[in-house]
């Protein structure tokens, strides 16, 4: 079976700094797969390599056996990538409904699973506050619009970027939750995250990060035969 996303030997850099030093590895169709490491081992620097935001100096992004390396961002998207970084992005001047209008579309298939009103009631946070602006949001809800605005493309690859980083328990709950049925409903998906007691369970396979290389990348069952070598590369 062709691998939805395979990523060979990256080599990125800022400027002269050299970040990613030969990153690999691959995404089955239908896989949720955690990015993990310490802070600034190069995880965002990954995603962004995948996506074209920081093209890597070498090495190959290959999605749905397609060698997309040479296309722009926008072009990558357009297959059927969704990414929601750091930070999430609102734009202050858009309604909760507009947001997931402006965003929302059949992908590249014809498929149109996720429409603005699943994902209202995915979230029905959301569906409370459809007149707020982005900004009118607290972190949680932002974080849900984030993850709505992605779904309502209707990607196979979701690629979620720290999507719990310093929100409250109870809403950090309510994502993995959905992330959990976002699976379920087939979309695959690449999660950076520090939070490896829910990754160990939502993910089929984990890799982890270290300078800028792969230190491991296996399963479920072989992290957690190996946890005290994993936890010692986190720093937990
Ligand atoms: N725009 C940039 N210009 C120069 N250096 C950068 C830039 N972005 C990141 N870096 C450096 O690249 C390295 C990897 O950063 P990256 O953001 O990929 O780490 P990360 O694993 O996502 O960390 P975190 O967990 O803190 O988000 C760090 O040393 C960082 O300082
Ligand atoms: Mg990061």
């Amino acid at each position: 079976m062709t691998k939805l996303l395979e990523v060979k030997g990256l080599h990125t850099y800022y400027d002269e700094s050299h970040i990613l030093h030969g990153v690999s590895f691959a995404i089955e169709p239908g896989q949720a797969v955690s990015l993990m490491g310490r802070n600034g081992m190069g995880k965002t620097t990954t995603l962004k390599s995948i996506l074209g935001l920081v093209p890597p100096r070498s090495g190959h992004v290959i999605f749905q056996g397609e060698e997309i390396s040479h296309l722009p961002t926008w072009q990558r998207m357009r297959k059927d990538i969704a990414y929601v970084p750091e930070g999430r992005g609102m734009f202050h001047n858009l309604t909760v409904r507009e947001h997931l209008e402006m965003a929302a579309r059949p992908n590249q298939k014809g498929e149109q699973n996720w429409t603005v009103e699943r994902v209202l009631d995915t979230f029905p946070r959301l569906q409370e506050r459809l007149t707020n602006l982005g900004t009118q949001l607290s972190g949680g809800e932002q974080q849900m619009l984030a993850i709505g605005r992605a779904l309502v493309t209707n990607p196979d690859l979701l690629i979620l970027d720290e999507a719990t980083e310093g929100l409250a328990p109870l809403i950090r709950k309510e994502i993995w939750d959905v992330v959990r049925s976002i699976k379920e409903s087939g979309i695959s998906t690449l999660i950076v995250d520090k939070n490896i007691q829910v990754l160990k369970d939502l993910c089929d396979q984990h890799i982890v990060l270290v300078k800028g290389q792969v230190v491991f990348s296996a399963g479920s069952s072989q992290l957690m035969q190996s946890l005290d070598e994993v936890e010692s590369y986190l720093g937990v």
